[in-house]
């Protein structure tokens, strides 16, 4: 939550800014502000609401050129998303400090007592603030930026990183980093920092994420990396394979339609180069899981949030069914406050797309003490998780700017699908040949995907036409159990109206009491051609709600012939594998809430109170 974007360098320092602020403004939309230094003068703006509010802002009260300065765009925590609370934040008897942060400083109240004690007049309700005057106020005392930014970010408990810029100090900005992210952007006489690469990725390609309790000093010509110590610490420069125009709209209406319609690529970039054309799956990634270790692995947890949930929901199905190892997925704030029960033989499986929730980072740090082994599905390089993880498989979505997930979630299931195999295989828990041909029939998801893709028009005009629809229901059994789940998310948070996922076969046990004349009710129905399907299940959970007055859209298989004699309206998908059609029926619930949200005239990038990355517990 909250994006940083910091530049020093030759360029216009507020289009770095702003162009940065724009990649991150997924972040946090509810205020961002600028702070520049010009001609050893320290200007600031800022302003509610979302970045173009800030923009003209800027138009209307023009900032001078400058070659330093910071940006922020906020997610609110403590204090209501107001001008005076956006930051910068200032400090300093001549406000000539500028801070800002990403995280909550949690002994705020006490360090804020210090200071009211002192006379410090305060003009924002944020824990952020007093930051900006522990630091000022320590620079006057000592005369050192340096040493006065790494004593007060000692004081500091919770999690943050944190910019600032002095104009007493105008060729340099000072960064601290704990529990939030911080990657530093490396160019040809200038430098950049920004909470994901996302925000330097049009200027540089070259990147180093910043350690834990690690200080960056940043100059045009220099970068200098400490510990909260002050000595010296270790890095690893890398290369960011995103380019820009994979962060663009290119022509889209929206990010998400863009990142829905990316599927296909995202699940092919996602298989590329670790399923063989004879469908041998080989994870290079995960080699810190020796053959030893993953035979005795007895219990496989899966710890993430949210959507990313649900794509553990469906990994669950292929590793219990071909790996045959027990898996229990577990939402990440759950599962660190229960004292639960992990062996040093406990694969612990991380799934977040930005891979800098902190409910998931606790969840992994937590299990890595318990003794578990860690290895993430991540789809950001440099993210904190991938670095606090024995191995990481990345999932090559590329960026996913729109905040409801879509591309990054088919990616993750896609990723849970390759590591059943591998597990399967490793274990000698499927005949080699049914692997063989479940690996073949992977292979063919990205051109089952294009198809679902080309026929979205129909799951959009579907959404379109249930616009004032106040409720929708989701039903699956099975793979299609967390799809219902995934397809509600989708609702809630796009269109901001009641919908609910369920087992199918749980309806009769109380949720069938909802449906009443013309409720909406959308069902994932499986393949009729498996002969342990779940068809005549779910065709009787359709028939029992329609007796009672739903309308039933129904997603189900090409060639089924009876299902439209029970729904409204049916979208066919392909046929592929049972476990795999996970992929196929969660990509037209996704175009429904977009199209839904679309005619009732939501902007379905942003949606309110939300930020992409969630980085408070
Ligand atoms: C919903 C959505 C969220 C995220 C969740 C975890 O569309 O995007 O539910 O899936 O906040 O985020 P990551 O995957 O970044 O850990």
């Amino acid at each position: 939550m909250c994006g940083i974007v910091g530049y020093v360098g030759p360029k216009s320092t507020l289009e770095v800014l702003i162009g940065g602020l724009r990649r991150l403004e997924y972040r946090g939309y509810d205020s961002a502000g600028v702070s520049v230094i010009a001609n050893g003068q320290l200007e600031t703006r800022k302003k509610a609401g979302k970045l173009n509010n800030l923009v003209a802002e800027i138009e209307a009260h023009p900032l001078p050129t400058a070659h330093i300065g910071i940006g922020h765009t906020r997610w609110a925590t403590h204090g209501a998303p107001t001008d005076g609370n956006a930051h910068p934040h200032l400090g300093g008897q001549t406000s000539r400090l500028s801070l800002i942060h990403n995280g909550i400083i949690e002994n705020f109240a006490e360090l804020k007592a210090e200071l009211l004690a002192s006379g410090t007049k305060f003009s924002s309700e944020t824990d952020s603030e007093v930051a900006a005057h522990l630091i000022a106020k320590a620079f006057e005392r000592t005369g050192e930026l340096v040493a006065a930014f790494t004593e007060v970010v000692n004081r500091l408990h919770g999690a943050f990183t944190i910019l600032v810029i002095d104009q007493d100090q105008p060729d340099v900005v000072l960064a601290a980093r704990r529990n939030a992210p911080l990657v530093i952007g490396l160019g040809e006489h200038e430098n950049f920092l920004g909470s994901d690469v996302a925000a330097f990725v049009e200027h540089t390609k070259r990147a180093i994420a910043v350690g834990q309790d690690q200080i960056v000093i940043l100059r045009a010509e220099s970068v200098e990396v400490i510990g909260f110590d002050g000595k010296p610490a270790e890095t690893e420069e890398f290369e960011v394979d995103w380019d820009a125009s994979a962060a663009s709209k290119g022509g889209w209406p929206s990010f998400m339609a863009k990142e829905i319609a990316d599927q296909p690529q995202s699940i092919a970039d996602t298989l590329m180069g670790r399923l063989s054309h004879d469908g041998h799956v080989s994870l290079g990634d995960l080699a810190a899981l020796s053959p030893e270790y993953i035979k005795n692995i007895d219990r496989l947890v899966i710890v993430a949030c949210g959507t990313a949930s649900y794509a553990g929901d469906v990994g669950k199905y292929a590793i219990e069914k071909w790996a045959r190892i027990p898996v229990s997925v577990e939402l990440s704030h759950e599962f660190r406050y229960r004292n639960p029960i992990i062996t040093p033989n406990t694969l612990v499986v991380a799934i977040s797309q930005s891979g800098e929730t902190m409910d998931t980072l606790m969840a992994t740090r937590y299990a890595r003490e318990l003794g578990a082994k860690v290895i993430s599905i991540c789809n950001t390089q440099g993210a904190t998780l991938a670095r606090e993880s024995d191995a990481t498989l990345y999932t090559h979505a590329g960026p996913e700017v729109a905040v409801a997930s879509t591309k990054a979630l088919t990616s993750q299931i896609t990723a849970t699908y390759l590591l059943a195999l591998m597990l399967a295989e490793a274990r000698g828990a499927s005949a080699p040949a049914e692997l063989a041909r479940l690996g073949k029939e992977l292979l063919k998801l990205p051109a089952k995907v294009t198809d679902v893709i080309e026929n979205l028009p129909q799951a959009m005009a579907l959404g379109t036409a249930h616009a004032d629809a106040s409720s929708v229901l989701f039903l699956g059994r099975n793979v299609g159990f967390p799809v219902a789940m995934e397809g509600a998310l989708k609702l809630k948070e796009l269109a901001y109206i009641h919908a609910e996922g369920f087992a199918a076969g749980e309806l009769k046990h109380g949720p069938i009491a909802l449906i009443e004349e013309g409720q909406p009710v959308i069902v994932i129905v499986p393949s009729p051609r498996d002969a342990d399907s779940l068809y005549p299940k779910v065709i009787s959970n359709i028939q029992e709600i329609r007796a009672r007055g739903a309308k039933v859209i129904a997603i189900a298989e090409e060639g089924d012939a009876t299902v439209g004699d029970y729904a409204e309206s049916v979208v066919f998908v392909p046929q592929t594998e049972p476990i795999f059609s996970a992929v196929l029926s969660v990509i037209p619930l996704q175009a429904f809430a977009l199209a839904l949200s679309t005619a009732k005239g939501l902007d379905v990038d942003q949606p309110r109170n939300l930020a992409k990355s969630v980085t408070v517990e």
